[in-house]
């Protein structure tokens, strides 16, 4: 928006419509709001521990010592949240993981906080889509670190990046959900599916997402309900 405001003079009305349209698209077409209410509950605890699931995936997140440096969480702590027989234990391609982070109010919003330092070449959008596999949303990286100019990043510019996450309320507490895991919905994906990796039920995914059709959530973010933690099948 910055360019497109300072070369105003220089380009006709259609030209500049053009590049917005451009711009815009690249961008919402590419990472659309999440498809649930992350907004902070009135009537929860300001902070919970969560969960969120992680594909491992090649070529840098094949290593429980990579994850497990990306999200400031110990190897120990995702081993056990997924079921891994060690902390030894290789992981293979798409292998679907738990990382437990505490999960928190911004505002009216709720995120897990990420430092993240970045890299020579990256950007905001493609850490949010790779190595964080979409738990958030450039947007929101953006809004987070207003000292940073998302078009200057420098390898080393220490930038939060804020996952979406949500902490159960006390009428998820009374109606037995213990907690509310943030699962990025795969193309591959259907209800059955979910419901079944997670051990959570259709219906409770189902009303927690206010959502018919999942196909409209792929690669974003949903919640879900669980009474407790599932045991993954590894
Ligand atoms: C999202 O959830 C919050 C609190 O749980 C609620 O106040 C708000 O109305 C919900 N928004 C939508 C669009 O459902
Ligand atoms: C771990 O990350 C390093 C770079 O940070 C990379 O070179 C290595 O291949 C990664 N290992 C795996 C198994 O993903
Ligand atoms: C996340 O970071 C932002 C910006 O520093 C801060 O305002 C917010 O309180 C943090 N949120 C949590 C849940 O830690
Ligand atoms: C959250 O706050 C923003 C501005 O502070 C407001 O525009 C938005 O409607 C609020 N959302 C909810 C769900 O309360
Ligand atoms: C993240 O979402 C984008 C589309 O918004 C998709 O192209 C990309 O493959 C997704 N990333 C992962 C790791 O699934
Ligand atoms: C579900 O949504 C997808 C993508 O938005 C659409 O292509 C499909 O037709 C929808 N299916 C139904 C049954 O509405
Ligand atoms: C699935 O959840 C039910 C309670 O909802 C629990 O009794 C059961 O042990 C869980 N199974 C696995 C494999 O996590």
């Amino acid at each position: 928006m910055f360019m497109a405001i300072s070369l105003l003079p220089f380009f006709s009305t259609q030209a500049l419509l053009l590049l917005i349209l451009l711009f815009s698209s690249t961008y919402v077409t590419s990472q659309a709001p999440p498809a649930s209410n992350f907004s902070c509950p009135v009537d929860s605890p300001t902070t919970c521990s969560t969960y969120f699931t992680y594909l491992a995936q090649p070529p840098n997140f094949l290593d429980l010592g990579n994850i497990s440096d990306l999200f400031g969480v110990s190897r120990k702590e995702i081993a056990t949240a997924s079921n891994l027989e060690s902390e030894d234990t290789p992981l293979f391609p798409n292998q679907l993981l738990l990382v437990p982070k505490p999960c928190g109010c911004t505002g009216n919003r709720s995120f897990a906080n990420i430092t993240y330092q970045i890299q020579q070449g990256e950007s905001f959008y493609l850490v949010s889509t790779t190595s964080f596999e979409n738990l958030t949303r450039w947007q929101e990286v953006e809004a987070l670190n207003p000292s940073l100019t998302p078009t200057l990043l420098h390898a080393g510019d220490k930038v939060i990046f804020p996952l979406f996450c949500k902490c159960p309320s006390n009428t998820h507490l009374e109606s037995g959900i213990a907690y509310l895991i943030t699962y990025v919905w795969q193309p591959s994906d259907d209800l059955t599916k979910v419901a079944a990796k997670l051990n959570a039920s259709e219906r409770n995914i189902v009303i927690e997402n206010n959502y018919v059709n999942f196909t409209a959530a792929v690669y974003l973010p949903v919640l879900i309900p669980v009474s407790q933690l599932p045991v993954l099948s590894q």
